[in-house]
């Protein structure tokens, strides 16, 4: 039976394909489209997907619209029952099978625990808002999935981070991760005690009480602040978010007996804040795509209860290769910085290989040149990818080095004057290890380093500046005009 899981009408929409319980592709619909974090589904998302797997005999949404729409009333932004109308909107794009419809946090809960290898587990979810739920903490056991804590709208530790993300001038809801990135440059100290005060209510023993709704942003907070204290805002932020995430951590470790953590939503993707999880727990699993998107995988989980065998993240849209390793290899070591397009498309926000902007780690100047093609903020880091053997003798790994294949962590490197182009501001990396898999970046790193001695190079997701990820040949041979450098397809 073919199913499809289906996350979208919201914000960076997806699709799933199952046949019984095989998944058999998964890809965001912007890369399809082109419209990067494409709310809608696509029509060339939608005849690739039923021309390759056929039309589903099921589609199993990822959150209740029912709820979702009594929750818009509340909290007064309108009645949209036809906005949230599933069934009119699927039949848009000719899906007229049965809708069966999910829990948004039981999607994210399902997505982590069963792609996880743990027979037992605490799961944590932490999200802007789904329904009416903020924060979840449920409890894995076998095939069982329970939830045990529930935190709900308006007091949402995703919603704040989102907030601040936009009174740093950023796009909310999208640009969390140059938050981040900009953490490093600014004193955590001088603002934390005030965001800390002004947003938080710590006297309400729930997890996670904000004093404020900030569904509308926080643009009026302390508008007294300089331009330059920007990277202080978000220092302080980033600060003031592991505190509130590893409360919530402990907070797991209390209800459910288990040494496996799970953490899913969209604040799994906050690499900086992850690392914590290890005080706590011994083995740690984030699902590559913990957001709403990879909530087209976890609603059929969910539904379906059952244990996927996650082995990669390549769920895409296929392009064979062309260019030969050696081919690649030759290139690079003459030219430092080329583009890979092969292999099917990675799912999830992260290149991971196949379709990543690749660079010689060495040397003053590879940064200023990716950068320059790349054209983002200078403050913003490159990340590393690693023979997973050899990557506890370059970083401080938390966890097992095969903990840091979709890039979850950062770490502190332990020879920064050898690699400054994969160094953030603070001595870390967001590392990726390569397993030996036989995949096309494991060869790849492998010839490189038999023939230069570095197991490591540069990795950044190929795409033009304000575009999705390259999709397909014709998405490569734009990126090659566009910025004048070599693609391999
Ligand atoms: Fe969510």
């Amino acid at each position: 039976m073919i199913t499809w899981g289906i996350s979208a009408n919201s914000h960076d929409a997806a699709l799933a394909v199952f046949d019984d319980n095989k998944l058999l592709f998964a890809s965001h619909s912007e890369r399809f489209s082109g419209n990067k974090n494409d709310a809608d589904l696509c029509d060339s998302l939608i005849n690739y997907a039923s021309s390759h797997y056929g039309y589903p005999d099921e589609v199993v949404w990822y959150e209740k619209p029912w709820a979702k729409t009594l929750r818009q009333w509340r909290a007064g932004q309108g009645f949209n029952h036809r906005s949230n109308n599933i069934k009119r909107y699927l039949s848009q794009y000719d899906i007229k099978a049965p809708i069966k419809t999910m829990w948004h946090h039981e999607s994210h809960a399902a997505a982590g625990y069963y792609t996880s290898k743990f027979q037992d587990a605490a799961v944590v979810v932490i999200d802007a808002i789904g329904e009416f739920e903020t924060l979840t903490i449920w409890q894995g056991d076998g095939e069982k999935l329970r939830k045990v804590y529930s935190q709900g709208y308006p007091h949402s530790l995703g919603l704040w981070y989102s907030a601040m993300t936009q009174r740093c001038h950023l796009k909310p809801n999208e640009e969390e991760y140059i938050l981040m990135g900009m953490a490093a440059y600014g004193d955590p100290n001088k603002l934390y005690f005030r965001i800390m005060d002004d947003f938080f209510d710590h006297k309400t023993g729930q997890l996670v009480t904000l004093k404020r709704n900030l569904h509308r942003g926080c643009l009026d907070w302390a508008p007294d602040l300089t331009v330059n204290d920007t990277f202080d805002i978000a220092a302080a932020t980033q600060a003031v978010y592991e505190w509130q995430f590893e409360k919530i951590i402990r907070e797991a470790k209390k209800l459910v007996k288990s040494k496996n953590l799970v953490i899913m939503g969209g604040c799994a993707l906050n690499c900086l804040a992850n690392p914590i999880a290890y005080k706590h727990f011994d083995n740690v699993w984030i699902m590559p795509n913990p957001g709403d998107a990879g909530s087209s995988i976890g609603s059929v989980l969910a539904h379906n209860k059952f244990r996927l065998d996650w082995t990669t993240a390549n769920l895409g849209y296929n392009i064979e290769p062309n260019a030969s390793i050696e081919e690649i290899v030759d290139y690079l070591d003459t030219n430092q910085i080329c583009g890979v397009a092969q292999g099917r498309a990675e799912f999830g926000p992260r290149a991971l290989g196949n379709r990543s902007l690749l660079a010689d780690p060495r040397g003053d100047t590879i940064k200023d040149r990716v950068n320059d093609i790349k054209k983002r903020q200078q403050f913003r880091p490159f990340a590393p990818v690693i023979l997973e053997e050899l990557a506890h003798n370059y970083f401080d790994l938390c966890g097992d080095s095969s903990d840091h294949r979709y890039m979850q962590f950062i770490s502190r490197c332990r020879h920064p004057e050898l690699f400054p182009a994969i160094i953030h501001r603070d001595g870390t990396s967001r590392v990726q290890t390569v397993a030996k898999d036989g995949s096309r970046i494991r060869q790849l790193l492998e010839a490189w380093y038999d023939r230069t001695g570095c197991p490591l190079l540069l990795n950044t997701s190929l795409n033009i500046k304000g575009q999705p990820m390259v999709n397909d040949a014709s998405d490569a041979r734009a990126f090659e005009q566009h910025y004048n450098t070599k693609v391999f397809t």
